[in-house]
């Protein structure tokens, strides 16, 4: 195993390039198993998450190449329908292969995935959609198992007690594309990404309007065919890298980043005191004086992303004042909380808050990444530390961003890779 070693101090300087989003490519992935024909997908990341959803797209009868950035899938053999637990439950995302299956062939059986370190992470809501097309379903032995004669298309209300889900209006909105009819998602997650896959299915030859917003319309069609599409770009990479400027006191010009889809993150970083230049794919952040606290609570879209609240705790704990942070999409995602404070930062987690106190600066220390996103809200808070910070497991930070360390590297950083 890896970890990664970091000299802090260094002023981040540069321009660097922000990849595909993870969270866009994995349920387009996903929806590949909805036709026979060819589907080639461009901008897709090198990441482990991709390297294990195209395992599971083999697993399906699928076959899927990858060749600098590019993916196509193509039918290899006669389709599987059963998901297996070796793979589902490495990532919760692969869950999302369960409306597509069950949508073309009528059938399939999903490994349930689990709890995972952020949280319990249910699935009731993607459950209860598919049941409100006409899905019968059942847990056997740990497996989704889900039937229908057909599927029909309803009117449904998808909210939950966190608000909306995004797997669930994914895999609900692939499994209505089959259903006869016509299917209203009321409550549905307005995530980008979302709306992205609803544009990939569009080009496949559904007929979905509202995407983006909470209210999507699917109109059933009986058969998809194959098409091509770029993946946007990753907003949570972009939102991290921006705090990466901001933490060194750096100058970074963030190409590759849709401003749009950051209103929330960009709307917290200049009150913090971030001077942020917008134009049509790049994003260019410095400070502008000093870093003021700020208080922010993580929500849906297009509300502050909770993908990006360890990075703004990093952010926070070298910012003279008290920041107050309130996670309300997952109420324990603060694994991160006690290695900062390994680090010197002032943390102090109340049920969903965590209230930061700013110091005048971290030290350098031996921290674990528990997560994907602490992995990145340690990578921030090693190259702000004075000293030398060594990450372990950063398997984690693999999950989902492409080449982080050459990025950083590529500005300035002192960053390399050493054996455990
Ligand atoms: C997706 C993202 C993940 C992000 C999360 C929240 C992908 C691949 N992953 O995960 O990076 O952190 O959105 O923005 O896109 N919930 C239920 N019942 C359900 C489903 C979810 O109660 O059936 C709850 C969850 O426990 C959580 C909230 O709803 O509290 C939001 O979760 P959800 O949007 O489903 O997260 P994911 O789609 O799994």
């Amino acid at each position: 195993m890896d970890r990664l070693v970091i000299e802090g101090g260094v002023r981040l300087k540069g321009e660097v390039l922000v990849s595909g989003s993870k969270n866009s490519v994995l349920p387009i992935l996903a929806a590949t198993l909805m036709t026979d024909e060819p589907c080639v997908i461009r901008g897709v990341p090198n990441l482990r998450d991709v390297i294990t959803m195209l395992k599971i797209l083999r697993s399906l009868g699928k076959m899927a190449d990858y060749v600098k950035g590019v993916v196509k899938v193509t039918q290899a053999g006669d389709p599987v329908l059963t998901a297996d637990y070796k793979l589902v439950s490495t990532m919760r995302a692969s869950f999302c292969v369960l409306g597509p299956l069950l949508g073309r062939f009528k059938k399939a059986r999903v490994s349930l995935p689990g709890g995972c370190i952020i949280g319990v992470r249910p699935v009731d809501l993607h459950l209860k959609g598919l049941r409100a097309l006409g899905a019968h379903i059942d847990i056997e032995s740990g497996y989704v198992v889900a039937k229908a004669s057909r599927l029909k298309g309803s009117y449904m209300y998808l909210g939950g007690v966190y608000g909306s889900s995004v797997l669930a209006t994914d895999n609900v909105m692939m499994a209505a594309v089959f259903a006869k009819g016509k299917t209203v998602i009321e409550s549905a997650a307005c995530e980008p990404e979302i709306a992205d896959l609803a544009e990939f299915l569009i080009k496949m030859g559904a007929k979905i309007k509202g995407h983006g917003t909470p209210i999507i319309e699917i109109e059933g069609v009986k058969k998809l065919h194959g098409c091509e599409h770029k993946i946007i770009p990753d907003r949570i990479e972009a939102g991290t890298l921006m705090a990466a400027a901001l933490i060194t006191k750096g100058d970074l010009n963030i190409k590759n980043a849709l401003y749009p889809h950051l209103g929330a993150v960009i709307d917290k970083l200049e009150e913090s005191g971030a001077s942020i230049i917008k134009s049509s794919d790049s994003i260019r952040v410095r400070l502008r004086n000093k870093l003021k606290p700020i208080n922010v609570t993580t929500l849906p879209y297009p509300g502050f992303p909770t993908d990006m609240q360890a990075q703004v705790m990093s952010l926070m704990t070298i910012t003279s004042g008290i920041s107050v942070i309130t996670e309300k999409i997952y109420p324990d995602r603060f694994m991160h909380v006690a290695e900062l404070n390994r680090m010197g930062a002032l943390i102090q987690r109340e049920g969903p808050h965590a209230i930061v106190e700013g110091v005048k600066g971290l030290s350098g220390a031996q921290v674990m990444a528990s997560d994907l996103r602490a992995s990145a809200c340690l990578v921030l808070a090693g190259l702000a530390a004075k000293g030398i910070t060594s990450i372990s497991r950063i398997y984690h930070l693999e999950r989902g961003y492409e080449n982080l360390e050459d990025k950083l590297r590529g500005a300035g950083a002192r960053i390399w890779r050493e054996k455990e």
